[in-house]
């Protein structure tokens, strides 16, 4: 029996040498400690032994069994330890690898001038109304005091759908929408593109944007208009900004002025942006006239108002230093990337 019990050690410990897989280890698991294992079948069998013989070899049986538990446990140890090893090789993450830049892209120029703009009027209390890019002759032109045969219309050649229908040459059509719908007092703004047919050079483009302010109310005066565009100039552009009123004309705004402002790219020294004048345009204004007002119905005696129309497109330029409007519409992805 002593023999026997020597015997399954050996070969227990040879055969577990050889173990790799884990079903491997629990055959041999069933060879020897299973039900009819060897190790239990001898177990079985101490009970033909004498009664002096019982216990010693008891005693080896059992130790026996131990030491096979044991080995098995520490097999099991070794190839589970093996198991997490090669999947942390396999799969180890190195942290020192440089993260791959994350692209997002900005807004471009004119949007951020427009929404810097609308957030300033919002700001005020100013209520904002959504024109349409296709008009009707009436609201872009006829309303607002510029019939058929007014020269005026020269300086806005058209892209005409059919005789009476225009994509919109300025924001002002949103005006005459506004004036219909509500009463005084009005305080909207309104932006978007406008068409128009000009060649293409370094300042004029078919399509640029606009946006419109249109106020009316009682005691509205040419002052309330000068302390408005000095707030927004200011704040657009910074607060060294100094502002000039020219005399000007527009159908329907009287008086109109053109407003000229401090070049933002030299700071009024001189440059190839503003010609060397150190003033740069910037915008049309004036106060609505009453033939405007009247014809929609808002008693011009009673209440006045004013209007004005920035140029987006002029005012990006200025504010980001470019001389040339083509700039923005090439989408040239590096050059829109140097305008944060
Ligand atoms: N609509 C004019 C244009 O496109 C700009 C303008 C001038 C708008 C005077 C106004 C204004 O509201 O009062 O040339």
């Amino acid at each position: 029996m002593k023999n026997k019990i020597e015997t399954i050690l050996s070969e227990v410990k040879q055969k577990i040498a050889n173990i790799k897989e884990k079903n491997e280890l629990f055959h041999l698991h069933t060879e020897f400690l299973g039900k009819n294992g060897k190790i239990s079948t001898l177990l079985k069998d101490l009970k033909n032994l004498s009664a002096d013989e019982r216990p010693k070899i008891g005693e080896i049986l059992n130790k026996c069994r131990n030491e096979v538990e044991n080995l098995i446990k520490l097999k099991t140890e070794e190839i589970d330890n093996r198991i997490l090893q090669e999947k942390l090789d396999n799969e180890k993450i190195d942290v020192t690898i440089p993260v791959k830049p994350y692209k997002t892209g900005t807004a471009h120029p004119i949007s951020v001038v427009q929404r810097d703009l609308m957030k300033f009027f919002e700001s005020r209390g100013f209520e904002i109304k959504y024109g349409n890019d296709v008009e009707t002759d009436y609201y872009c032109f006829e309303a607002l005091n510029v019939p058929k045969d007014h020269p005026a219309r020269d300086a806005q050649d058209s892209f005409y759908i059919d005789p009476e229908t225009v994509l919109r040459t300025h924001t002002s059509a949103t005006q005459i929408r506004t004036m219909e719908q509500q009463k005084p007092p009005i305080k909207m703004v309104s932006t978007g593109m406008v068409y128009r047919i000009d060649d293409i050079d370094g300042t004029h483009s078919p399509i640029f944007n606009q946006l419109e302010v249109l106020v009316v109310d009682e005691n509205v005066t040419m002052c309330d208009l000068k302390g408005m565009l000095e707030d927004v100039l200011k704040f657009l552009l910074g607060e060294h900004t100094q502002i000039k009123l020219r005399p000007s004309y527009f159908p329907f705004t009287e008086p109109s002025a053109e407003v000229d402002v401090t070049c933002p790219k030299c700071a009024g020294k001189g440059c190839s942006l503003c010609k060397n004048t150190g003033f740069i345009e910037m915008l049309g204004c004036g106060m609505v006239h009453p033939k405007v007002l009247e014809r929609n119905g808002i008693d011009s005696e009673k209440y006045s108002g004013y209007a004005i129309g920035f140029g987006l497109d002029r005012m990006a330029m200025g504010r980001y230093g470019i001389d040339n409007i083509r700039e923005f519409y090439e989408n040239d992805i590096n050059m829109l990337k140097q305008l944060k």
